[in-house]
């Protein structure tokens, strides 16, 4: 039976996350019994590290599974407060962190919290997929500004100058970058700061990647650049790809006071408190050392070494050799076609899954993640290889 029900304007052109879709669907074909390779997937593929595992272990034990402040348990404000004013060189308090559900709900909250209908939020092509939509879910418009691929993604000032507008509320930066794995420059950063503090504009630093990065690649952040924005920026963070926690749902967001007690309060009519027990586990993660975090990266650098040198190996693909992050964001030009086509033939004739570009603002690239195991990403790279030398055979 069908019933009129007419949904509000906000909901009614938007689409589930492509990224999650894919993985889903991935995750069907090879429960089918297909020999799926999966490089869809947004998320280490390591397990939690055991003393994570076990403060959220001992949490349940000792009955930690009650509602905490919507805000977040105070000793992990502090000791994120701790780990920001040490990392960035400028000093945080914990009542200027709020923990959150993951970064993603981090973001969410200040989109809210920035947005009144009709205001602009600056984001650069290509960006992650769930910025324009959060913005669109607060009432704002996305303002879109291309960077490319020769000009390794870094933004363009004059770009940027030439989309500020009145009604401009924000900027959006994410370094490393998902999907590019592009850092930013630090001379970029400053003029950038330095725009939003003329302007009085918010700059919302997505930095869920900062550790992510491989030598010699050096990650700086917006406010190790210029210490003096910190007043216009809100740093987004979280455990899920640093610690390999993506289930766990913590994030945070960190700023100026006024801005994040507002967040607290749309949060404590939204969500409440993140999860209690992930929030004990994440606490574990930022007060005692967690070795897997290098060899995780060690790894990372390996098997991005070998995947992205075999993507540049293959006639009619490149590929930008990221500096951080676990993605490579494969140009997919020379085979004639957008990437949805691509992908779709990639998933159909050779069971190899990477996510089409069109959903990061652009066609020409597929978005392949190494978090996969060394035997994947070369079985990946030899059914590519076989497929791109048929497709030349029939041509
Ligand atoms: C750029 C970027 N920001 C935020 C997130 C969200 O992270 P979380 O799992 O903590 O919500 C992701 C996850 O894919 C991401 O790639």
């Amino acid at each position: 039976m069908t019933i009129g029900i007419s949904m509000a304007e906000r909901v009614r052109t938007l689409e589930g996350s492509p990224t999650l879709a894919l993985a889903a669907k991935a995750k069907a074909l090879l429960k089918a019994g297909k020999p799926v390779i999966d490089l869809s997937a947004g998320e280490p593929d390591f397990p939690t590290p055991e003393p994570i595992k076990q403060a959220g272990i001992r949490a349940i034990h000792d009955n930690r599974t009650v509602y905490t402040p919507a805000s977040g348990i105070p000793e992990l404000r502090a000791a994120i407060a701790q780990d920001l004013t040490t990392r960035q060189g400028v000093s945080y308090e914990p009542s200027q962190v709020l923990v959150t559900s993951g970064a993603k709900h981090a973001l969410y909250n200040a989109f809210q919290a920035l947005c009144d209908p009709g205001d602009e939020v600056i984001i650069f092509a290509p960006y992650w997929v769930s910025y324009p939509a959060q913005v669109h879910l607060a009432g704002g418009r996305a303002r879109i500004v291309a960077t490319t691929e020769a000009q390794g993604y870094q933004p363009d000032l004059k770009a940027i100058q030439a989309a500020l507008t009145p009604r401009t509320k924000a900027i959006v930066l994410n370094s490393p970058s998902n999907p590019t794995g592009a850092l930013m420059e630090r001379e970029r950063l400053q003029a950038i700061a330095r725009l939003a503090m003329e302007r009085g504009i918010m700059i919302i630093s997505d930095e869920i990647y900062d550790r992510l990065v491989y030598p010699p690649a050096q990650a700086c952040s917006l406010l190790q650049a210029e210490p003096s924005a910190a007043a216009h920026t809100l740093i987004v963070n979280g455990v899920s790809k640093t610690y390999s926690m993506t289930g766990w749902r913590i994030g945070y967001i960190a700023g100026p006071k006024p801005l994040v007690e507002a967040m607290g309060a749309l949060q404590s009519h939204s969500t409440s408190n993140p999860t209690s027990i992930s929030q004990y586990a994440a606490l574990a993660a930022f007060t005692q050392p967690i070795p897997d975090v290098a060899a995780m990266l060690h790894e990372f650098h390996q098997r991005r070494d070998r995947f992205v040198g075999g993507l540049n190996q293959l006639p009619g693909l490149s590929c930008f050799m990221p500096g951080g992050a676990f993605y490579a964001w494969c140009n997919i030009t020379q085979l004639g076609q957008p990437a949805a086509v691509i992908a779709a033939r990639w998933l159909e004739d050779i069971f190899v899954v990477g996510v089409p570009g069109e959903g990061f603002g652009s066609a020409d690239y597929i978005r392949f993640s190494f978090a996969a195991s060394s035997h994947s990403l070369q079985e990946g790279l030899a059914r590519l290889a076989s497929w791109l030398r048929q497709q030349k055979a029939a041509a």
